[in-house]
């Protein structure tokens, strides 16, 4: 039975991925990015994917934003030049899809889906998927899984990730926003990274390709890069296509994390899309469909449901002027689970990672930390906090030793909670590690009066399996399939065999 039906889903698939017929009609107006197009009444529906025949022969992409009278609004995904009066539009009448495939790791796409690496063309998977993915319904998700290995030290201990947990990275520019993420992206918790970078400039994305990501990140990483010169249509794709990756790896049962750089540039994409096509602007010129987009966004992460694995987001915030409380951050902290806050100051002062400890928080906590790892984290917590409040009293030589006990530890630890904090962007700390250095800098091994090594692995639960999840086997015949023809290197997670 379980065949047959197996077999009648194949031959659905295949019939879904026929080609429909195809449709023409004519451009008849052509204003700023907006196209007119008559012809295809009753044919179209909003967000349709359409094709323009420019003077050159290029085919430009484009999708239908609205209607008008007997007229579909298109907006292309390119520069409207070269689109004439009179010119031939083809549709299938069809929303836009992707068929991402696992031989995509390792690969950069544009928007479209599209490589943009010069290695060659993408492996295509069998299942077309919408770029506005439907998220599992709230009542079959599981909840937050177990603790993620982020790699970064604060993270482990002051604002933990669990699977599923969709997180905010907030500050301004050049605090170090991108360089977290890479380090996410690397931290080795999850099978996959998808990231997207959105709205950068050219030179910033071949620095993170090159530099600040480099060649043994993208080894499992798919990048989806839509730099700041396109057009807002297409800025807006891209983030979708990030978690439409991301959607169907966590299909196949993976553990994926689904990095967006920046959700602030989607916002304002968004915001321009909105705008042109005759909304009114509500909130500091944002109008209504950008919340309710980023709304629907960022609810795609999230976790899976029984026989998927999760998408862990995390969404990087601009905040403007430093402004923590414009409107799209302040959307974006009431939807997500967590913000980690870079502080400038903090960067100023030559400290990196630039987290603010005491702005940051995590939903997860303080169910996903054991009694002892919580204990650890609110006492050095504390510290930290005692010593941010007299920070200028100390520097201003105004504190006098002695004045408060407390006050002395944290004036005394300071310099050691600092350097636990600061951490290289090539280097990674596991959470086990994390915990027996802060415990042991706190003076805890002592405490307790057992030997160090002892009581750091009192500390610390045993070290779960990172993958408890089983691969279907036709996925991992096809990732050994395409290790084997050199395409792709698979990290040792994505390998564990299926349990029998
Ligand atoms: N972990 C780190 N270690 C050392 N320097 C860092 C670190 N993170 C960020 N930086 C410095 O901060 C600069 C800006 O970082 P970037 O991630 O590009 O910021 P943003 O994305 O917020 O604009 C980097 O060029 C680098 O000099
Ligand atoms: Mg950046």
């Amino acid at each position: 039975m379980a065949g047959i039906m197996r077999r009648l889903e194949k031959f659905q698939t295949v019939l879904e991925q026929l080609p429909g017929p195809v449709y023409r009609g004519t451009v008849t107006a052509c204003s700023g990015q907006t196209l007119r197009v008559r012809g295809l009444e009753r044919k179209l529906s909003a967000g349709d994917r359409c094709d323009i025949l420019a003077q050159d022969g290029r085919r430009i992409a484009s999708e239908v934003i609205g209607f008008d009278g007997a007229s579909s609004l298109l907006m292309p995904f390119e520069a409207a030049e070269g689109i004439a009066l009179g010119a031939r539009v083809e549709t299938q009448g069809t929303g836009a899809s992707v068929k991402p495939h696992p031989g995509w790791i390792g690969r950069v796409v544009n928007g479209l889906g599209e490589p943009v690496d010069g290695k060659g063309p993408l492996p295509q998977g069998e299942i077309a998927r919408r770029l506005r993915g439907v998220p599992p319904s709230p009542y079959s998700r599981r909840r937050l899984g177990q603790k993620l290995e982020t790699g970064v030290r604060a993270l482990n201990v002051f604002a933990p990730l669990c699977r599923g947990q969709r997180i905010g990275v907030f500050s301004g520019s050049g605090v170090g926003k991108s360089t977290l993420l890479s380090m996410l992206a690397r931290g080795g918790g999850a099978d996959v990274a998808v990231i997207g970078l959105i709205g950068e400039r050219g030179r910033e994305v071949q620095e993170f390709l090159q530099e600040t990501l480099g060649a043994e990140g993208l080894k499992r990483a798919v990048m989806v890069v839509s730099t700041s010169d396109e057009s807002p249509h297409m800025r807006r794709q891209a983030t979708y296509l990030t978690l439409t990756v991301a959607e169907a790896f966590r299909d196949l049962g993976l553990q994926v994390v689904c990095l967006v750089d920046s959700i602030t540039r989607f916002a304002m994409a968004q915001r321009e899309i909105g705008l042109t096509a005759g909304e009114p602007p509500a909130s500091k010129g944002y109008p209504p469909s950008v919340f309710s987009e980023m709304a629907r966004l960022l609810e795609r992460a999230g976790p899976g449901t029984e026989r998927q694995g999760d998408i862990t987001g995390i969404f990087t915030v601009l905040a403007e002027g430093d402004d923590h409380n414009d409107p799209i951050a302040d959307a974006a902290r009431s939807i997500l689970d967590g913000h980690i806050v870079l502080e400038r100051a903090i960067a100023e002062r030559g400290r990196f990672p630039a987290i603010d400890i005491l702005k940051s928080v995590s939903r997860a906590l303080p169910a996903c930390h054991t009694p002892e790892e919580e204990a650890i984290c609110r006492e050095a917590r504390r510290y930290l906090a005692a010593f941010e409040e007299m920070r200028e009293l100390i520097q201003l030589g105004a504190y006098k030793a002695g004045a408060d006990p407390f006050v002395d530890r944290a004036i005394e630890l300071e310099p050691a909670l600092e350097a636990f904090l600061a951490q290289k962007a090539d280097c990674r700390a596991s959470l086990e590690e994390s915990f027996a250095e802060l415990g042991k800098l706190l003076g805890h091994a002592g405490a307790a009066g057992l030997p160090e090594e002892e009581a750091a692995a009192e500390l610390v639960p045993p070290h779960e399996p990172a993958l408890t999840h089983e691969l279907p086997p036709e996925l991992l015949a096809d990732l050994r399939a395409m290790e084997e023809d050199g395409g792709i290197v698979i990290e040792e997670p994505i390998m564990k065999e299926a349990r029998p």
